[in-house]
């Protein structure tokens, strides 16, 4: 199966001149969700992950069932001010502006083998700050996952751990 053929390009969203992939057709295929599930364990079983990090909020719809199926427990990287408890953030830059994650302080232990993983890497903005937030606090990051790549703005370079993603657009 090609998952390119589930996943609905729509031109000038949320802005002009923006391409936005759009997951929902994926998602609500069952065959296509449960094939690309199914690979995303594929790839990621051979990095003996402990946990599985999801990044609010479209990476927990990728992270939760990947948890499931590989048997790990999931963590939640959240914007700022949901979490309950201590919590530990990280502020990042953007294109325009900043923005900021958090996850809860006990969320690791130290030495736990964490992927992380998101529905999209565009410049790699997002997943390098999630990786060195959990770094942060100690855990042991083997690699990052998703399932659409923006290869052209080679975000994989700004990650400092191998990238396993199910699709990638050159252009
Ligand atoms: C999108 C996408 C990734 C991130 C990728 O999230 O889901 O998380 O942007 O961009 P980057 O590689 O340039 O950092 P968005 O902020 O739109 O929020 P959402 O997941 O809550 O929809
Ligand atoms: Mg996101």
């Amino acid at each position: 199966m090609d998952l390119k053929d589930h996943i609905r390009a729509i031109p000038d969203f949320p802005k002009p001149g923006i391409l936005f992939y759009d997951i929902s057709t994926l998602l609500r295929h069952a065959d296509a969700w449960q094939v690309a599930m199914g690979r995303m364990a594929r790839a990621v079983r051979p990095h003996h992950p402990d946990l599985v990090a999801g990044i609010e909020s479209r990476g927990f719809l990728m992270a939760a069932p990947l948890a499931l199926k590989l048997g790990c427990g999931f963590v939640m990287l959240r914007k700022p001010g949901k979490l309950p408890g201590g919590t530990i953030g990280l502020d990042y830059a953007l294109e325009y502006g900043s923005d900021r994650i958090e996850i809860q302080a006990d969320a690791v232990q130290k030495g736990q083998r964490v992927v992380v993983v998101d529905d999209l890497l565009a410049t790699g903005g997002t997943m390098a700050a999630a990786i060195r937030l959990l770094q942060n606090i100690g855990a042991e990051v083997p690699a990052a996952a998703t399932l659409i790549e923006l290869s052209f703005l080679r975000g994989r370079e700004r990650i400092g751990v191998p990238v396993e993603s199910l699709v990638s657009y050159d252009t």
